[in-house]
């Protein structure tokens, strides 16, 4: 146990808009941490800016014991950061364990010329990383469907071949932007199991996540964002009952009139 990612003041402005407004979270080793909070709050946002994709203005972000710098996609995936997307993006005229084969890529030698050469080495990791892809396909219940291209697969499945492609980068830190959005009851709990095995088998886990029950059911610790804000964090539990939160997600409900009940 111990700390393994911790991020101290992050804070991202888009034009007129804070977006996230210094934010901390400390994830501990081995753990499921939930981050929720209202539509708009800048969940997907605090993905973006430590995964790379956005450049924060400000924040210190500590990986292992180290301090970690959010930079280019592939070194931030190297560092030991994987993520899916809330919108999902597979290479849809791949198949299954081509995508997957991608991740598998950020941990393998042998280069730009070991593939133009086709040397030796070269056939023999790229035979390595189909090996290694079918196995997370098998993990996650698409060993059937490796030969499938990616867009054909159902909208649950695709969301697991997400989750494959980002384990097969070895991850320390599994960031999953709303996974079960989609899914049906039965894809659910299947996709709960799915988590509970990752975080069983030594993986962190951080997960965006709408669906009340399965926040509850899985995270170890919780933190709500509202307007950018860190408006409570703790326990499931104390989350649920805590004052400024109920008041985001009544506040939200309140000012659309057809919104979904609250979650929280
Ligand atoms: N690239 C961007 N440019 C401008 N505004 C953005 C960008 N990304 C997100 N936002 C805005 O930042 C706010 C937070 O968005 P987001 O992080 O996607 O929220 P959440 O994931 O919690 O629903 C929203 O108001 C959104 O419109
Ligand atoms: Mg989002």
């Amino acid at each position: 146990m111990g700390v393994l990612f911790k991020v101290e003041g992050a804070s991202k402005r888009f034009g007129g808009l804070q977006a996230l407004s210094q934010v901390d979270l400390t994830i501990q080793q081995g753990q499921v941490a939930g981050l929720i909070g209202p539509n708009g709050a800048g969940k997907t946002t605090f993905f973006n800016v430590i995964t790379g994709l956005v450049p924060a203005d400000s924040g210190r972000f500590e990986l292992a014991g180290r301090p970690y710098e959010p930079s280019a996609v592939h070194q931030v995936a190297k560092a030991g950061i994987a993520r899916t997307f809330q919108n999902i993006r597979l290479f849809a005229d791949m198949t299954a364990l081509e995508n997957v084969m991608v991740g598998r890529h950020v941990r393998t030698h042998s280069g730009l010329w070991g593939a133009v050469w086709r040397t030796s080495a070269f056939q023999k990791e790229e035979a390595q990383i189909a090996a290694t892809a079918l196995d997370w396909l098998h993990y996650v219940g698409l060993g059937a469907l490796a030969s499938v291209r990616a867009r054909t697969l159902s909208y649950g499945d695709q969301r697991r071949l997400e989750i494959a492609r980002a384990l097969a980068t070895d991850p320390l830190l599994l960031a999953l932007d709303e996974p079960a959005a989609g899914m049906n009851g039965t894809e659910k709990q299947a996709l709960r199991e799915l988590i509970v095995r990752i975080r069983n088998d030594g993986k962190t886990v951080l997960l965006i996540e709408h669906d009340v029950k399965l926040v509850m059911g899985l995270c170890d610790q919780v933190t709500v964002l509202d307007y950018g804000k860190l408006i409570a964090s703790g326990s499931p539990n104390q989350v649920q009952t805590d004052p400024l939160v109920m008041a985001a997600y009544l506040g939200t409900a309140a000012a659309k009139p057809n919104a979904e009940p609250p979650h929280v």
